[in-house]
């Protein structure tokens, strides 16, 4: 596309990973380089859309005309995100960490405070918020909601699966785990699901798929 086709849609994106802190040096995160949402947050903001884009922790640089709020666990970006509504769109790009420890220590959790000497460790996790899930439900929702789903084995089901219980309008599956495809590549493989229809968008930059995702959305506006 060319051209300023979103001119005056204000586009909110989540990208990157989130970390949650188990004491002052350790966390646990995931693998998501953030390459996928800022992409989106690009494209978007070329097309001359006004762009928010809650950024996990990820070493990119803000694309040109995109706002961007730093967070680094999944609370804050569920705050972050949420406090950033109104929007005409939501684009659920971020890998949020399901689970965080349930407390986060003050000191370095030693070997020699475990029960058995520290030849094993128990971290009690608790389940974080569903950020995509709450904005889907909220009262200022979008009018288009866009989930992502990285699954490893049974994209379709399993992206289909959080369509219609996360009450999405649409949900990009990306297949994780293997080369070429997901997390930490400039490319991805995607099959955007939603009530009526599946469109393969194939292999391609994630820059290239950016452009097709936004133009399916365009589509619904
Ligand atoms: O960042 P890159 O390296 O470019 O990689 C891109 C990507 C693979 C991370 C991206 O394309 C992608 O698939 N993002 C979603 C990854 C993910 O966490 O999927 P999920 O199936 O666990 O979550 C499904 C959806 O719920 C996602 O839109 C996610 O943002 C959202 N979610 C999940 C948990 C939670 N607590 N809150 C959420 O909003």
């Amino acid at each position: 596309s060319s051209g300023p086709d979103l001119a005056g849609c204000r586009i909110l994106i989540s990208a990157g990973p989130t970390y949650e802190d188990l004491d002052p040096v350790r966390f646990i995160g995931n693998r998501s380089s953030g390459k996928m949402g800022f992409a989106i947050a690009a494209s978007a903001a070329r097309r001359g859309a006004q762009v928010v884009l809650v950024a996990g922790p990820v070493s990119m640089p803000t694309p040109p005309g995109v706002r961007r709020i730093n967070v680094r666990s999944a609370a804050e970006m569920h705050d972050a995100v949420l406090g950033s509504l109104p929007a005409d769109v939501y684009i659920g790009a971020a890998a949020v960490a399901d689970y965080t420890a349930r407390e986060i220590q003050s000191q370095k959790i030693k070997k020699s405070d475990q029960p058995d000497g520290g030849d094993t460790l128990t971290i009690e996790l608790v389940r974080t918020r569903d950020v995509l899930a709450e904005v889907a439900a909220h009262a200022q929702r979008p009018r288009v909601v866009v989930g992502f789903a990285a699954e490893t084995h049974d994209v379709e089901h399993y992206a289909r699966d959080k369509l219609v219980r996360k009450q999405l309008d649409m949900i990009a599956a990306n297949q994780v785990g293997c080369a070429g495809s997901g997390f930490e590549s400039d490319d991805n493989a995607l099959t955007v699901i939603d009530a009526e229809r599946v469109h393969s968008l194939g292999s391609a930059p994630k820059t290239v798929l950016a452009d097709a995702l936004l133009d399916l959305i365009r589509a619904r506006l």
